[in-house]
């Protein structure tokens, strides 16, 4: 079986992620969508209502399993007999960090490739970031996260929907 693993933090998944994950489910038996337990970061949303908001996005993908990992994602791909990372790539500034990654990735384990999906032209300005900047100043962040996502980011930041 074909397994490929698609990690992230997803604090909220966006339209962007989505259109990675329905584009990667053609090529894979299965998809796993994985949410890192990064602590360094200060999320909006903990791991499992981060996982919920994947999993209510993606209910019409049945080789889509949403799942979280700590610790070395290497590890995880080894845990779950994966050979396939897949990452979105926005733009060419995505390009050294997602590089320098793969390459790493590729150090620790090299039966394990990383492949790249062009983000379609339309979310190439789009991170979970931006979403939560615009949202928590007040602009409309419609289109740009799954409309179900919507209201769970309005109630964490206390707006009303717009
Ligand atoms: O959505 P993000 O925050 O850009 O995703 C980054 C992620 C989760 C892919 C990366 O931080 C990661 O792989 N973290 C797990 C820890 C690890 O394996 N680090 C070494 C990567 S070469």
């Amino acid at each position: 079986m074909k397994i490929g693993i698609y990690p992230g933090s997803f604090d909220p998944i966006t339209n962007g992620h989505l259109d990675i994950i329905r584009r990667s489910s053609k090529l894979f038996d299965k998809v796993i969508v994985a949410v890192v337990k990064n602590y360094s970061k200060k999320p909006l949303f903990s791991i499992e209502e981060r996982e919920d908001l994947i999993h209510r996005s993606t209910r019409d993908l049945s080789n889509v399993e949403v799942d979280s990992f700590e610790g070395l994602l290497m590890d995880y791909i080894h845990e779950k007999n994966a050979k396939v990372i897949i990452k979105g790539l926005r733009a060419i500034s995505d390009f050294e960090y997602e590089f320098q990654m793969a390459l790493m990735n590729r150090k620790l384990d090299s039966d394990v490739e990383t492949i790249f999906l062009m983000t379609s032209s339309e979310y190439s300005f789009l991170s979970s970031s931006l979403v939560k900047e615009v949202a928590t100043l007040g602009g409309c962040i419609t289109g740009l996260v799954p409309d179900n996502v919507l209201p769970d980011i309005y109630r964490k930041l206390n707006k009303n929907t717009k």
